[in-house]
């Protein structure tokens, strides 16, 4: 999934830093990705560690965390299910095509019509052989996790949900396929959370905290809004032109709050190291978070240059450069 702030291509900048901090072996500890998106952390540590736990506010990202960390064992037969979904007939009478797609007169298109309906008719079958019993928790957000992928995969727009396009992208123009979102088998239990990070803190602990909040006044809900309406397919009034529904607004996205959160979160920590990523374009500057973690243990901080192109019209057709710095700040805590 393309997603704001994914940390995909940092993976080893992050791996190397808590090795070196923590140490090589991870394989007793608890390891928790608090600000999880697409999980794309906390996937790459479920092999190394005890245990994960993942935790990110926005329902989407719940279900895609519920599957490729909360599942761990073996489904039988979960092949057969994406098969059958995959040949269902495509409804139009769902919330995808009514609201999302320019045939239902919605206005909108974030998909062509027949993905819409397409979206429709699986996300309610899902909905009904959870709600029968025919299936299983764990089946249940596979199967929602590989519909929350496969349709992000066709969306109509841009990047992000914050607008559509006005005409049909070729890769949207293409008949949705469920594919499967295949999760690491291992033995090892881990817990997943939707909560507010703030709130969540205070009732877990363990010993390698990663926090991954949002750097700048981008809010996850407004951007991605339509992946919380597949996740949770319950009626809703869509607002405006691009059919936004309520979304929660993070204080990490606020130059007026997020110290505050911050150094609550820091405070309310119960985990001896924690690992901030953080970018050079922030709210928070690197003195403002060196003088709050500070405050509650050892202090250091690791950074990365990257090029990164950008993806607004100007600098693309310059085919210019930005560099980013990517800082990992550390904590060792005192507890
Ligand atoms: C920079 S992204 C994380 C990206 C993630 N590390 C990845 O690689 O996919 C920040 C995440 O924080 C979540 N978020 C923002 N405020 C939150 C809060 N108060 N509690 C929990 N999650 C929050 C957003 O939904 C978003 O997914």
């Amino acid at each position: 999934m393309n997603y704001i702030g994914s940390k995909h291509t940092l993976l080893p900048f992050l791996l190397k830093t808590i090795e070196n901090v923590v140490g090589e072996d991870l394989s007793d500890k608890v390891f928790c990705d608090c600000f999880a998106g697409t999980g794309v952390v906390g996937k790459a540590f479920k092999p190394l560690v005890g245990k994960v736990i993942s935790n990110d506010w926005e329902r989407y990202s719940y279900v895609l965390n519920r599957n490729y960390i909360g599942n761990h064992l073996e489904m039988a037969g979960k092949e057969d299910y994406i098969s059958y979904l995959n040949v269902l007939p495509a409804v139009d009478d769902g919330l995808i095509y009514a609201h999302y797609c320019k045939g239902s007169g919605s206005g909108r298109q974030y998909f062509s019509d027949e993905n819409g309906k397409k979206i429709d008719a699986i996300r309610r079958q899902i909905e009904d052989w959870y709600v029968s019993g025919e299936i299983s928790e764990n089946m249940y957000f596979y199967l929602l996790c590989s519909l929350l992928e496969s349709a992000d995969k066709r969306a109509n727009t841009a990047s992000v949900y914050g607008a559509f396009l006005k005409e049909i992208k070729r890769t949207a123009a293409k008949p949705l396929v469920l594919e499967s979102a295949d999760y690491l088998v291992n033995d090892k239990e881990h817990e997943v959370f939707c909560e507010d990070a703030n709130l969540l803190i205070k009732r877990i602990s363990g010993d390698i905290l990663y926090l991954d909040p949002p750097y700048n006044s981008r809010q996850y809900g407004a951007n991605y809004h339509v992946l919380n309406t597949i996740a949770e397919y319950r009626p809703f009034v869509p607002k405006g032109k691009t059919g936004l529904r309520d979304y929660f607004r993070s204080s990490y996205c606020s130059k007026l709050t997020v110290l505050e959160s911050f150094e609550s979160l820091i405070q309310d920590a119960q985990f001896k190291f924690i690992i901030l990523s953080y970018n050079n374009e922030g709210l928070m500057s690197q003195p403002d978070i060196e003088r709050v973690m500070k405050k509650y243990g050892d202090y250091d901080f690791y950074s990365l240059q990257y090029q990164r192109f950008r993806a607004d019209k100007e600098e693309k057709r310059n085919h210019h450069a930005n560099r980013t710095t990517e800082y990992l700040h550390v904590l060792i805590k005192n507890i």
